[in-house]
């Protein structure tokens, strides 16, 4: 059997998959059959970062399922959940080319069959999915909710899905450890891959949001990459001082005059909490407004 990839897939043509039941019913199968599920949840808008999030799957030997769903409850209320792209059409593509068995893309009722409404219906959704030691500081601290958004969805692709494996990406770094966190609480039997960041050749992390970026734009947002490697490249050279290579950071960010700073910081990368020396293997973080847009990126000393 052979898909227009090439590689061999599960089933003879990619599934496209829009009901929960469905989607268990064809997990079902694929798990009778004795082969391992490997699970990428995506917001689609997929790129070369998710391409080798979903190659990596494939590794796994696994049959690969793609979820793509943008999730209203991981967005804040002045965030950019309605104008986050969305092409199916594009991402069905990416699909069949790196030889996915499933794609999986439901609707809001499907994944919150209680609506999102705000008041106070009792057939609501009121069951929520929360951890609470990694979603205190970081991205947490700017966006109060979002990872309460991230547990819940992921925690019901887990439960639908029922992967053995699920493969996230290194770039959203604290999201794969509140995932992780999740994952050993709640007793998930599922194994974690964790993929490098893709990067464009200049440095950019490559993200769905890039697209909202101008020409001009565009070329500031390697400031996060630069930031990085200022640090890395202090690092080198033998500073240890944590508050040094922050500020470092923070001049490069400085340079470019659409950059603004939200956050930057050095953190242990098992617990993400800050360090005042800098050791090799800690996590350099940061998020920049580049214009109206927020980027994320990280990199490991
Ligand atoms: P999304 O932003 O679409 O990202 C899906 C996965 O792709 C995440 O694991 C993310 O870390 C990874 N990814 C994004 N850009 C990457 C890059 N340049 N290199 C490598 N991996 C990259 O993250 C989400 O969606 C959502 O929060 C989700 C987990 C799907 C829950 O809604």
């Amino acid at each position: 059997m052979r898909d227009a990839g090439g590689a061999p897939g599960y089933f003879a043509r990619m599934k496209l998959i829009r009901s929960v039941e469905e989607m268990q019913q064809a997990a079902m199968a694929v798990r009778r059959a004795g082969r391992r599920i490997a699970l990428v949840p995506t917001m689609g808008a997929l790129h070369e970062g998710h391409a080798a999030l979903i190659r990596k799957a494939r590794e796994q030997g696994a049959a690969v399922a793609v979820s793509i769903y943008v999730n209203p409850t991981q967005f804040g209320p002045k965030e950019d959940f309605k104008q986050y792209p969305r092409d199916i059409d594009a991402d069905s593509g990416l699909c069949v080319r790196e030889s996915v068995d499933v794609v999986f893309v439901p609707s809001d009722t499907e994944i919150y069959p209680g609506g999102l409404g705000d008041d106070d219906f009792i057939d609501q959704t009121s069951t929520w999915v929360e951890e609470t030691t990694f979603t205190k500081r970081l991205e947490a601290e700017r966006r109060p909710a979002h990872f309460r958004g991230v547990c819940t969805v992921v925690a019901k692709l887990f439960n639908i899905v029922r992967p053995n494996v699920a493969v996230f990406g290194q770039k959203d770094y604290q999201q794969f450890k509140v995932v992780q966190r999740m994952v050993r609480d709640l007793c998930y039997p599922i194994e974690l891959v964790l993929t490098p960041t893709v990067r464009e050749p200049d440095g950019l992390a490559l993200s769905s949001r890039n697209r909202y970026l101008s020409p001009d734009e565009r070329i500031q947002a390697t400031v996060l990459w630069k930031a990085l490697n200022t640090a890395q490249d202090l690092f080198n050279e033998g500073e240890r001082n944590s508050h040094r290579l922050e500020t470092a950071m923070i001049r490069t960010v400085q340079l470019a005059h659409r950059a603004r700073l939200d956050y930057v910081e050095i953190a242990d990368v098992e617990t993400l909490e800050p360090v005042v020396e800098a050791k090799r293997g800690n996590i350099a973080l940061l998020a920049v407004h580049i214009g109206k847009t927020r980027l994320i990126d990280n990199l490991i000393l």
